[in-house]
């Protein structure tokens, strides 16, 4: 397997590759990047020893079968690309893969919400291409989005799905649109929960109880736009209310706390104070 762009999900997706017995080649533009990713997965698999998710026996094989390729010349059956979201890079990658790699490897991006189509289109194999929509953080969440694009045959739907079980995610298969399964209802959830607390109908604190108690969600609304950045979760729902109308209109409220700098944990300060972090 070949993982393309080795920032922080490309790094876990590499980990879990190489727990999941692939030969795993990574490239990135930035040779620092590169290195600091070998030696973040070193560390994170280290970790997973010590709370005793991985025996440690298995960290020495993983490791060794991680290999720097600065060139992208590496001899990949399956690629996964996880460089910035930016379709004009997406579409330069993927032309340039498309000429590197042999015509029956899988090409698949690990893209947010760009089209696959689009992507697809830049190579003479848009059956072969699909979206592989992982989580951060990678070894531990479970789910992959298989995403279809127009033109994304059968068979390579079933080849990603097994690369997938192969690294010990489970899948769903979904129809390229705005927002996918998880976006679009996450930034609904998130949304409402603005909604709620600039209408006065309950504190931001509460909210949260509420959803992990009364609905079993593991975090609150609240305690997960803070760590996901309040300016990522504005810039999801802009784009879904500009391709799938008023519903997703970004609360008043979310839109404020943006513009004040309020972006979450990243920035000391979300929706909820935090003193200890960087600024
Ligand atoms: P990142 O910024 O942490 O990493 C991107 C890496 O790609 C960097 O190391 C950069 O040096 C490298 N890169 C840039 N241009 C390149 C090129 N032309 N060729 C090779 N390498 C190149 O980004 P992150 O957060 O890992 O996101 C990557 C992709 O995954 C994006 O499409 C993003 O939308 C998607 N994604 C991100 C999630 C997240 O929680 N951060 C969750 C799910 C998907």
């Amino acid at each position: 397997m070949a993982v393309i762009g080795t920032g922080l999900m490309g790094r876990g997706i590499a980990y879990a590759a190489a727990a999941g017995g692939f030969d795993v080649s990574l490239h990135d533009v930035s040779g620092e990047a590169l290195n600091r990713a070998l030696i973040q997965i070193r560390k994170d698999m280290e970790e997973a020893v010590a709370r005793g998710k991985m025996p440690a026996e298995d960290v020495k094989a993983a490791l060794a079968r991680l290999q720097p390729d600065q060139e992208l010349d590496s001899d990949a059956d399956f690629v996964i690309e996880a460089i910035p979201e930016d379709i004009s890079l997406k579409l330069r990658i993927f032309a340039r893969l498309d000429r590197v790699c042999r015509e029956d490897v899988v090409l698949a991006t690990n893209t947010s919400g760009l089209s696959i189509t689009e992507i697809a289109a830049v190579t003479k194999r848009p059956g072969r291409v699909a979206g592989m929509h992982f989580f951060n953080p990678v070894p531990k969440m479970k789910l992959v989005e298989i995403v279809r694009g127009l033109e994304t045959s059968d068979a390579t739907v079933a080849a990603v799905a097994e690369v997938a079980a192969r690294m010990n995610k489970e899948t769903v298969t979904v129809k390229e649109s705005p927002g996918f399964i998880t976006s679009r209802v996450n930034a609904l959830i998130g949304n409402e929960a603005f909604l709620m607390l600039q209408e006065g109908v309950a504190s931001a604190r509460d909210i949260d109880k509420a959803l992990k108690l009364g609905l079993n969600h593991p975090m609150g609304p609240f305690e997960l736009v803070d760590l996901v950045g309040l300016d990522t979760r504005l810039s999801v729902l802009e784009f879904l209310h500009k391709s799938m109308g008023e519903k997703y209109k970004p609360a008043t409220l979310l839109v404020q706390y943006v513009k004040a700098g309020r972006l979450g944990r990243k920035a000391g300060r979300g929706v909820y104070e935090y003193p200890d972090e960087p600024r």
